[in-house]
């Protein structure tokens, strides 16, 4: 039985499919013979993606406010890095579109949380004198995509793990380790491997979890406490009722209240992201 399970948690056939464009801007993002010109002709082409991509960076998140025209343009203000990054978090529709809500999980405040946890990670990683911040909203935002990958493959399994840890106020995760079902952080690492997602990204959604990982890799600890932090704040729904399990005044210290209100500030900002789900 839980082999059968393991395996069906394994099926990535049965998810959604990335685009196949988005597919392949990644793919030769990754390819240092592809050139920005060539890149910027792929998403360019791509009505759906440049047209994601405008609306975000128009919006008040980068505060060009419709000074944007073309995918160049983008390229040429934000930077090759940023609209990246941008790419990478728009993917994560193709899996959202699909998934339908029900009472025990709303799709839209788990969206909520992902997208708080974004912000979260980048205000935090700025505390922190990081400069790629860009890239932490993104580890931020697709950090619990094993959740959604075990939604769409074991829904079953899914919901009768988020109702028990609702009911019982334990972490997901810690459900997960009391009843041995392969966890969201497992899932989601394998899912990136197959996605052939950027490395750093994969350790964040494998591991941010795992207390050994975060003590000893910034990007981990930053997105963990920035998981703590909306959790804290009461911003979305991560699955499990907002169960919070660190004492973030114990790590952040007297910081701790102006980096919540950074982080309300840069939420505010981030509304285009959440309204994507709008009219879904
Ligand atoms: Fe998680
Ligand atoms: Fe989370």
């Amino acid at each position: 039985m839980k082999d059968r399970l393991r395996e069906k948690l394994r099926d990535f056939s049965q998810i959604p499919p990335l685009p196949e464009s988005v597919n392949s801007v990644l793919v030769a993002i990754r390819d240092p013979r592809v050139s920005a010109k060539d890149i910027t002709e792929m998403i360019a082409h791509d009505v759906s993606m440049s047209s994601k991509l405008l609306k975000v960076v128009n919006s008040a998140y980068y505060g060009y406010r419709g000074k944007i025209t073309s995918v160049t343009h983008a390229i040429v203000i934000l930077g090759f890095n940023t609209v990246k990054n941008l790419i990478l978090g728009l993917s994560m529709y193709s899996l959202l579109e699909k998934l339908k809500s029900t009472p025990e999980f709303d799709v839209k405040s788990f969206w909520v949380h992902c997208v708080g946890v974004a912000c979260a990670s980048k205000v935090i990683a700025l505390e922190m004198g990081r400069k790629d911040k860009e890239e932490l909203f993104t580890y931020g935002l697709m950090h619990d995509i094993g959740k959604l990958a075990m939604l769409a493959l074991a829904p079953d399994l899914f919901l009768s793990l988020v109702r028990e840890s609702k009911q019982r106020g334990i972490p997901f995760y810690q459900i997960e380790i009391e009843r041995e079902v392969l966890p969201h952080t497992s899932i989601g690492y394998d899912l990136f491997v197959y996605w052939k997602m950027p490395e750093e990204l994969i350790e964040v959604v494998g591991y941010h979890h795992d207390q050994d990982l975060i003590a000893r890799k910034d990007n981990v600890r930053w997105v963990y406490w920035a998981d703590q932090l909306i959790r804290t704040m009461g911003i979305g729904d991560g699955g499990d009722g907002n169960v919070i399990t660190l004492d973030l005044e114990g790590v952040m210290g007297t910081e701790w209240e102006r980096i919540k209100e950074k982080v309300s500030q840069e939420l505010e900002k981030a509304q285009v992201f959440i309204e994507f789900l709008r009219g879904m």
